[in-house]
């Protein structure tokens, strides 16, 4: 029989990897799955432990916005301890995981725009929350939050719908929360397991990238800058040719496509 309705225990069993989802926490509303990540890895959670909510009321975006996870949503946070060197590539491993997800339980095509929106037909649909706490120069944790709109209308919420599409939207029909949650859990753990043995993870994550070789404008904090984007470093940066002919690399910001 076919699972589909969400709980821990239907998240973790026989799930197959080795540490991520391994432990689950499923509450069916919750402010924000990364807050409660926070507060387990402070606690000393087991490496690998996921929380996920049904919905949040107070899920919480990049550059300090709000993320919407009505119900419908998936909205999952996981706790890690990785070394220090890898936490660039968590961007990386994560919004690959989700864009092999969506092509693999929805059939869909998604791509990544820098540095971690994946996209369908343009459009978001979903958004990834890394939040980590160093001390020295080890990494204390890192948290992976992903919110991905899954079965919802965006025409039912004005404040996105412009700019955001769902995989019910895309596929004209429902897809299962859980199938999506375990298949991320999987393709995730194995796209970290894979980052000490080279660059291959960089590399599919810079070839999934729909931004490369468009001209973009990119908001950072302080500034803005124009240019074509031209290429990614191996630590998720992006690098911009400026129309004076000079490269900036810039380390995080919003890309918007100018043509
Ligand atoms: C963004 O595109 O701005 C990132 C959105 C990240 C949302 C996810 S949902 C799960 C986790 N909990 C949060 O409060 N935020 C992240």
């Amino acid at each position: 029989m076919k699972k589909s309705s969400l709980s821990s225990a239907a998240i973790t069993d026989n799930l197959g990897t080795r540490f991520i989802g391994q432990r689950a926490i499923y509450y069916p509303s919750f402010p924000s799955t990364n807050d409660a990540a926070k507060e387990e890895a402070q606690k000393g959670a087991v490496e690998g432990t996921v929380i996920v909510a049904g919905e949040q009321t107070a899920g919480r975006g990049r550059m300090k916005r709000g993320w919407l996870s009505p119900k419908g949503s998936i909205a999952l946070s996981i706790i890690l301890y990785p070394e220090l060197a890898y936490l660039p590539s968590l961007i990386m491993v994560a919004s690959l995981g989700v864009a092999r997800c969506i092509e693999k339980v929805a059939d869909l095509k998604a791509e990544i725009k820098w540095p971690n929106d994946v996209l369908i037909n343009q459009k978001k649909v979903c958004g990834i929350l890394i939040e980590s706490e160093v001390k020295g120069k080890r990494a204390d944790y890192a948290i992976i939050g992903i919110g991905i709109n899954v079965n919802l209308k965006p025409s039912a919420f004005p404040q996105i719908s412009p700019t955001a599409t769902s995989l019910s939207q895309e596929l004209g029909r429902d897809i299962s929360q859980l199938d999506m949650i375990r298949c991320l859990l999987a393709e995730i753990e194995s796209l970290y397991l894979a980052l000490p043995s080279g660059d291959a993870v960089y590399k599919q994550w810079r070839d999934n990238l729909a931004t490369l070789g468009k001209r973009v404008r990119v908001s950072s904090e302080e500034t803005t800058y124009e240019g074509i984007a031209e290429s990614v470093a191996s630590d998720g940066s992006l690098l911009l040719r400026q129309p004076d002919s000079s490269l900036t690399k810039i380390v995080a910001g919003d890309v918007t496509l100018r043509d």
